[in-house]
C-alpha cells in the first residue's frame, strides 16, 4: 500500500509531490543550480517552471501504476529535497534509489533520516526484497548518507552515472531488509 505522507520526525516529513508544490520546487531547483547540477543530469534540463509541472504529473502517472515512488522532502513548512524510489521493478521486488538536498539544509542529517524512513517503508509497506543505489566514486557524501542507513558496497560498474557533463564509474550499493541499520 502507498503512503501519501510519511513522517520521519517532528520537523522532517515526506509528502507526495503535488501540482500546487511546483513553483515551489522550481524556486529552490533555480536557487540550488550550481550545487545539484554536479551530480544531477536533468538540473541543465529543467529549464522554466513548466518542465517542474510536467515532472511532477509524470511521477503521478508513475506512481499510480506501482512504478515509482517520489516524495518531497520538507523540513517544517520548507522544501529541503526529494527522494524517491525512481524505478520499481515489481517482478524481482527491486527499486532504485535517487535523493538530492538542497545546499542549505545539507550537513545535519536530514537524508540519512529520510532515507533511513524511505527504505524501511520499501521493506515493510511496499514489498520491496532489495533497494540499489549508485553513486559516482567522487560522491562521498552519498556514499556516506548510503552506508549509515546500512547499505553495502558490492561493487565498481564502470561509466553507469553522471558527474559534470560526462559518465563516470560509480559504485554500485545494495540494501536488503536485515542491513537496514
Ligand atoms: C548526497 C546528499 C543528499 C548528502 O547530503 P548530506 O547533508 O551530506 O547528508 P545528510 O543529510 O545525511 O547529513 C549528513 C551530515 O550531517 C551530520 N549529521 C548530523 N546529525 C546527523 C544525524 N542525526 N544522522 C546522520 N548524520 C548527521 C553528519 O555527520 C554529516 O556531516 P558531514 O557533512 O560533516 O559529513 C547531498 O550532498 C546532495 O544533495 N548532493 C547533490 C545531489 C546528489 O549527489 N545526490 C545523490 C546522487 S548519487
Amino acid at each position: 500500500m502507498q503512503s501519501e505522507t510519511i513522517v520521519v520526525d517532528t520537523n522532517i516529513t515526506l509528502r507526495y509531490p503535488k501540482s500546487s508544490d511546483t513553483a515551489a520546487l522550481y524556486a529552490v531547483i533555480e536557487q540550488n543550480r550550481p550545487y545539484l547540477r554536479h551530480y544531477l543530469a536533468w538540473v541543465d534540463e529543467t529549464k522554466s517552471s513548466e518542465d517542474t509541472r510536467q515532472f511532477i504529473e509524470t511521477t503521478a502517472i508513475g506512481r499510480a501504476k506501482g512504478d515509482n515512488h517520489e516524495y518531497l522532502i520538507w523540513f517544517q513548512d520548507e522544501i529541503a529535497g526529494f527522494i524517491a524510489f525512481n524505478t520499481i521493478h515489481h517482478h524481482i521486488r527491486l527499486a532504485i534509489l535517487g535523493y538530492w538536498l538542497t545546499e542549505k539544509f545539507t550537513g545535519h542529517g536530514i537524508m540519512t533520516k529520510a532515507a533511513r524512513a524511505l527504505v524501511a517503508h520499501g521493506f515493510s509497506t511496499l514489498g520491496l526484497h532489495r533497494i540499489e543505489s549508485r553513486c559516482a566514486l567522487s560522491n562521498s557524501k552519498s556514499q556516506q548518507v548510503l552506508e549509515r542507513v546500512g547499505f553495502q558496497r558490492e561493487g565498481l560498474v564502470r561509466e553507469a552515472i553522471y558527474e559534470d557533463g560526462n559518465l563516470v564509474d560509480a559504485y554500485q550499493y545494495g540494501c536488503l531488509a536485515e542491513d537496514l541499520k
